[in-house]
């Protein structure tokens, strides 16, 4: 087992959300739900459960989920995770017709769906998120309300897995 999860399945309430509230995006209540179930077996449990309290949570929760991401190459301060996705997947080291390229496909995803396009930016490359949009607009609001669910999991995994395993 991961002594980091050792550690949160023995420690107390405040620890264990301190840790993990970050693998959801400005999102500490899952992991606060979650710290009820402790003890984890393993991280896979771990994941699981936390991904249960995201997709039993109210719609009106997921949508407050969703649109608590940024903008990728947006305006927005961002949160020290975001700002290392944006980093990974090259998208803080685009030439200016890039930069306006993404400004103007946030706007039209934002306008037709009323939330940031989410991709998990560390499974991407700037090319494959250029080419994700105008496929992803092509969508119903309800495919891209799941799409995007699945794609925060994918985020919030990878977060999860850095915590529990950084030295
Ligand atoms: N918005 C779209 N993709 C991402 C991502 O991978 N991370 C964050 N924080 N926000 C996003």
């Amino acid at each position: 087992m991961s002594p980091k999860l050792a550690k949160l399945n023995a420690g107390t309430e405040e620890e264990f959300v301190a840790a993990l509230g970050p693998v959801y995006e400005h999102s500490p209540h899952f992991a606060r739900r979650a710290a009820g179930k402790r003890p984890f077996a393993d991280v896979d449990h771990l994941r699981h459960a936390l991904q249960q309290e995201v997709n039993h949570a109210p719609e009106e929760e997921k949508i407050a989920l969703i649109e608590a991401h940024p903008d990728l190459v947006g305006r927005a301060v961002l949160t020290a995770e975001s700002q290392g996705e944006q980093a990974s997947a090259g998208l803080t080291d685009l030439s200016a017709d890039e930069v306006d390229a993404f400004r103007r496909h946030n706007a039209a995803y934002r306008e037709k769906f009323g939330f940031p396009l989410i991709i998990c930016a560390r499974m991407n490359r700037k090319e494959t998120i250029l080419e994700a949009f105008p496929q992803r607009l092509q969508n119903d609001a309800a495919s891209e309300k799941k799409a995007a669910l699945a794609e925060i999991h994918k985020i919030a995994a990878l977060r999860l897995h850095d915590i529990l395993w950084a030295n």
